[in-house]
């Protein structure tokens, strides 16, 4: 599989339905990034091992060499997934993010989201960008109906609120009786639908999707847009990241494109991702 196996033209009728046409007066800035830079850094460890009986073994040896000191260990690979990333988002837009796996665009929404520090520059933030916060207390060994919980509360709702939309959640995330079971259960897909119920559940300022729409059928996607029009019409602004650009196209009145960490188009949908398109399509033909 190559990088660009993944993304998806196909336009779906119901897609479309609404359009990106739904064009409304956007707000004030809420979100400034200003010369992004996250650079990860990796243990250049090798792997010893294959088989999962090998993982203690392995924690066992990665824990030494971190006890060692990061100097002994030699190699720690450098890895600049975001580069000098600038741009202002305002109240009422939503912006899609498309680029080639491994252009950086969830390390970006990460970084947005105040989960990874930048390396270099800032991300300034009007309000409270949701759904990475919900992502990152979420627990496999529990249940959804926990995780609800969990995730209700990290975004600043009540006990009682929570209860108050359990059943809404669970319905909006079509998951039924599996959300008695631990999270670790669950398909990629509906594991995706419930975390965007949650996290689209208490109407955020800041709401960000990665992928979670493409996991879902036509039913899904077409709640997953009303949300998202709820968000906007109370002001909110929408991050999305997906490969398919239909979905994008249909959401999004403004696309950044990512590449290898830079942004090298931030516009109006229909011209980024007919660049975009031109781009993976010379890409293919190369490869
Ligand atoms: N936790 C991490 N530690 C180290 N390197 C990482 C980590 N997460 C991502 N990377 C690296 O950073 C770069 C950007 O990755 P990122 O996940 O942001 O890309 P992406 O555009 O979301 O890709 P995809 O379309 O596959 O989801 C890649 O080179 C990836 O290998
Ligand atoms: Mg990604």
């Amino acid at each position: 599989m190559t990088e660009t196996d993944e993304i998806d033209f196909e336009i779906d009728p119901e897609d479309l339905e609404g359009g990106p046409g739904t064009e409304r007066e956007l707000g004030e800035p809420c979100l400034l990034v200003d010369d992004l830079h996250i650079t990860y850094r990796v243990l250049g460890a090798k792997r010893i091992g294959t088989a999962a009986a090998d993982d203690a073994k392995g924690r066992r040896f990665l824990r030494r060499l971190l006890a060692q000191g990061r100097d002994q260990v030699g190699s720690v690979r450098e890895i600049p997934a975001v580069r000098g990333v600038s741009f202002t988002a305002r109240r009422g837009e939503s912006i899609g993010i498309v680029g080639i796996n491994g252009s950086g665009k969830s390390t970006l929404l990460r970084a947005v989201a105040g989960l990874i520090p930048p390396t270099k520059g800032a991300v300034y933030v009007a309000g409270e960008p949701s759904l990475l916060g919900v992502n990152a207390v979420l627990m496999g060994k529990l249940s959804g109906e926990r995780n609800i919980m969990i995730g209700g509360l990290a975004l600043g709702l009540t006990q009682a609120e929570v209860r108050a939309k359990f059943d809404d959640i669970v319905e909006f995330s079509g998951i039924g009786d599996a959300v008695y079971l631990p999270m670790r259960t669950y398909s990629s897909g509906m594991s995706a639908r419930l975390r965007f119920a949650i996290s689209s559940a208490a109407t955020p300022d800041i709401l960000m999707i990665d992928e979670a729409l493409a996991t879902g059928d036509a039913t899904f996607r077409q709640k997953s847009k009303a949300r998202i029009d709820t968000v906007r019409e109370q002001a909110g602004t929408v991050f999305l990241v997906s490969h398919s650009l239909a979905t994008i196209e249909s959401i999004c009145s403004r696309v950044l494109w990512v590449h290898e960490g830079r942004l090298v188009m931030d516009g109006p949908a229909e011209d980024v991702c007919a660049a975009y398109k031109g781009f993976v399509r010379a890409k293919r033909r190369k490869s």
